[in-house]
């Protein structure tokens, strides 16, 4: 079952798609992913492309690994050979090569399959003992390189994207963020259910970035964020709900699985 129409909800600016099956809306997200690396093939140059993390992600690039490994080699290399990619966020004093570091996260499902070095897909260094340089460093380097084209996005539980967590505007850049405790509750599994292990802080794109890019993927799926995706879908822009800033770009794409979406 597919609906893709933005008259559903009432002032909703963005092409939403739901799938009644995880699956096959992950093969649909897929679908344009791979169409949009495809078309970076013949482009002179091209922006990074913007990476999160999450459990929402795991499927998507596996599926987009399978799909890649499977393009003709020539295209593959050159693809793989230009690759650009900047993680969303990191948290802040995990030592370097922790397996729950967003750095090993992303070398995991992309880096390593992909054969992709950590400088292809950067990540904001948050095991430096100075952040906030780092994360003025990360905003620098992203700037340099004219932003992001395509940016994938998950949605926290409490409506953040990337590590912006409520309240925040649509202006802040690259920094240190302090993460609320419905962020650390919501990834308190990774750390082997101990509150006490899971980071304090992380470094974070802003909104500033993520509103910049040329095109934006946000994916929501699975009962847990259908009460934060409802509040999203029927919120006006607000500071209390940082994924609500979404509404002032024109290029936003929602995927959502019915579970998702059920209310
Ligand atoms: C995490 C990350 C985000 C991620 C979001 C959703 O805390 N900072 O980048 O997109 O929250 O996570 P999940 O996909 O595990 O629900």
């Amino acid at each position: 079952m597919t609906f893709v129409s933005n008259s559903l909800i009432k002032n909703f600016p963005y092409k939403i798609t739901v799938r009644k099956n995880l699956d096959r809306l992950i093969e649909d997200v897929v679908d344009v992913l791979e169409d949009r690396l495809r078309k970076r093939l013949y482009l002179k140059a091209s922006k990074p492309l913007g990476l999160a993390t999450g459990r929402t992600m795991v499927p998507i690039y596996k599926s987009l690994v399978a799909r890649l490994i499977a393009w003709p080699s020539k295209d593959l290399k050159k693809l793989l050979k230009e690759w650009s990619s900047f993680n969303l966020d990191e948290y802040v004093g995990l030592v370097d090569g922790d397996p729950q570091s967003f750095r090993s996260y992303i070398m995991r499902y992309l880096g390593k399959p992909l054969n992709l070095t950590a400088d292809q897909l950067k990540v904001p260094n948050g095991a430096s003992a100075k952040p906030h340089d780092q994360a003025d460093l990360y905003s620098n380097q992203l700037e340099k390189l004219g932003g992001i084209s395509v940016q994938l996005l998950g949605l926290g539980s409490n409506g953040h994207v990337g590590f912006n967590e409520p309240p925040c505007g649509p202006k802040g850049g690259c920094r240190v963020v302090h993460l609320s405790e419905a962020t650390r509750e919501q990834n308190v599994s990774f750390f082997g259910n101990d509150l006490s292990k899971v980071p304090k802080r992380a470094i974070t794109l802003g909104l500033k970035e993520i509103l910049a890019a040329e095109e934006i993927h946000l994916i929501v799926t699975g009962g847990s964020k259908s009460q934060i995706l409802n509040e999203l879908l029927h919120s006006p822009c607000t500071r209390k709900l940082p994924a609500s800033w979404l509404r002032l770009h024109g290029r936003v794409f929602l995927w959502a699985d019915e579970a998702a979406f059920s209310l």
